[in-house]
């Protein structure tokens, strides 16, 4: 793993919102192919270190490299076409524009046919193919996520970054979810995903870093997470005797 070069790699990345310190001193390394999840408490800086992925928080100090390349204060579109696509936190639908509208949406740096991508997301979803359509708002829970995933996978991207996927799901559609992410991972992409669902995530991941106030105070694989007793404490819901 290590003689690989990084996909998206965070040096010393600090970020601000004002004067209030969000990110501090993060490092991040995450390798082509990996599945790697970023868990941490409300407010630890979980969906601020996606957004300075994707251009829309910008470092104040370090350095965020994706695929070789310096991304600080480039444009969301650009990071984007260097093959980085998110599903947000609660996914963020147009939701009254149909499910293939949103879908095309997610299509749009792309100037090929995008029917290949649609029978793609039809086999991952076959659902959505019955829902195409409809109204997005008009979706479940469950399938607004899957509209979400489908409509990120249509930038046919090299890293998918995925803030929450479990949230607001019941227990039988987490368990699909992640089934999914993982059969996506399966297929050669790179996936970044933030969890609260700290069982779930290390149960499919690689690799685990946890962001405690903005700050990366544990990393590693995640079975070594699963068994470090701090960890266990803290994120996976082990009741002190
Ligand atoms: N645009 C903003 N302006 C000012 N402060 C912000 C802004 N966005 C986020 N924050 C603050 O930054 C901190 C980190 O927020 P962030 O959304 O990254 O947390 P999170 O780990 O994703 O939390 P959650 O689990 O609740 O989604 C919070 O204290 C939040 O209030
Ligand atoms: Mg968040």
């Amino acid at each position: 793993m290590s003689d690989k070069k990084p996909v998206l790699e965070f040096r010393n990345v600090n970020t601000h919102y004002g004067p209030v310190h969000i990110l501090k001193d993060v490092n991040l390394r995450i390798h082509e192919g990996e599945m790697v999840c970023l868990l941490g408490g409300n407010a630890s800086g979980k969906t601020t270190t996606l957004k300075t992925i994707l251009g829309m928080v910008e470092p104040t100090t370090g350095e965020v490299v994706i695929d070789g390349v310096i991304t600080n204060g480039m444009a969301t579109a650009k990071v984007v076409e260097l093959g980085v696509s998110m599903v947000p936190e609660n996914r963020r639908l147009f939701k009254r524009m149909t499910v293939r509208e949103n879908l095309e949406i997610g299509g749009y740096l792309r100037d090929d046919s995008l029917e290949e991508d649609f029978e793609h997301i039809f086999e991952l979803f076959p659902r959505v193919k019955e829902r195409l359509s409809q109204k997005a708002g008009t979706l479940s829970g469950g399938e607004q996520q899957m509209v979400a995933v489908g409509r990120a996978l249509m930038a046919r991207p090299k890293v998918l970054l995925m803030d929450e996927p479990s949230m607001g799901l019941a227990p039988v559609l987490v368990a699909q979810n992640f089934e999914i992410i993982q059969r996506i991972n399966d297929a050669g992409t790179t996936v970044f995903m933030v969890e609260q669902n700290a069982n779930m995530a290390l149960s499919i991941a690689d690799h685990g870093y946890v962001l405690q106030t903005g700050q990366i105070v544990l990393a590693d694989t995640s079975a070594a997470l699963l068994a470090n007793p701090e960890m266990r404490k803290a994120y996976l819901g082990e009741v002190e005797d």
